[in-house]
């Protein structure tokens, strides 16, 4: 079924909101790379604008969509929703960025001659790894379980996830800069291949995770 947006307001609603109520629009979003993740409260109008897009180009673009890939994950209780963003992001951020450092180390010491090799990809990644386990813990083991215990507000450590939240989108910002946007170059080798692939599902994953919290989970307990 295709969705028809009559709304004439769209444009002055917020993209996290917009991510949140239109299934795929995410998609559209980051196709568009309007960041509805760590700027979710930024309007459709402006953010069009700071891009130098058309806004009702991207408006047309989501008038568009299906609605058959709802993903329900709006609907699960705060309980069940933190318990996913833990199995499906948290552990697996665990498990990977080790694996991508490793794998960014090798690629920059065996391509170093090599004018498009992504120089700095490994420290990066591990300052990245650092900030986001620090930040995980904290939603781990104080957030999370407040946030299943009870239903009241936590905008204080909320405000502190966001700011959280916006740093992370910047070292992710400076891994697609250093990669030309996770762009493989010519006759690139397997290691090469593979880091470029992890790289950008890291890409997807923690901006779909911070889109999640951003723009469903957190404004259940804030009162603004
Ligand atoms: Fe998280
Ligand atoms: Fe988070």
């Amino acid at each position: 079924m295709t969705v028809q947006i009559t709304n004439p307001s769209l444009q002055d609603q917020t993209v996290g909101v917009i991510a949140t109520s239109l299934p795929g629009a995410a998609a559209i979003f980051r196709k568009f790379k309007i960041d509805f993740c760590c700027h979710g409260d930024v309007t459709l109008d402006r953010a069009a604008k700071d891009l130098g897009l058309d806004a009702d180009f991207v408006e047309q673009a989501l008038s568009e969509l299906k609605t058959d890939d709802l993903p329900g994950l709006t609907k699960l209780s705060s309980g069940d929703l933190t318990e996913y963003i833990q199995s499906r992001f948290h552990d697996i951020h665990r498990r990977e960025i080790p694996e991508l450092i490793l794998l960014a180390r090798k690629v920059e010491a065996v391509h170093r001659e090599n004018p498009k090799v992504p120089a700095g990809t490994a420290v990066l990644l591990k300052e990245l790894e650092r900030e986001l386990e620090g930040h995980m813990k904290k939603e781990d083991l104080i957030l999370f379980p407040a946030m299943r215990w009870s239903d009241t507000t936590l905008d204080a450590p909320i405000s502190q996830m966001r700011k959280d939240h916006a740093d992370l989108g910047v070292y992710l910002q400076r891994l697609a800069d250093l990669t030309d946007n996770f762009t493989l170059p010519e006759g690139a080798c397997r290691s090469w291949q593979a880091l470029y692939i992890g790289l950008s599902k890291l890409n997807e994953d923690l901006r779909e995770e911070i889109h999640l919290e951003n723009n469903v989970l957190f404004p259940r307990f804030e009162t603004v």
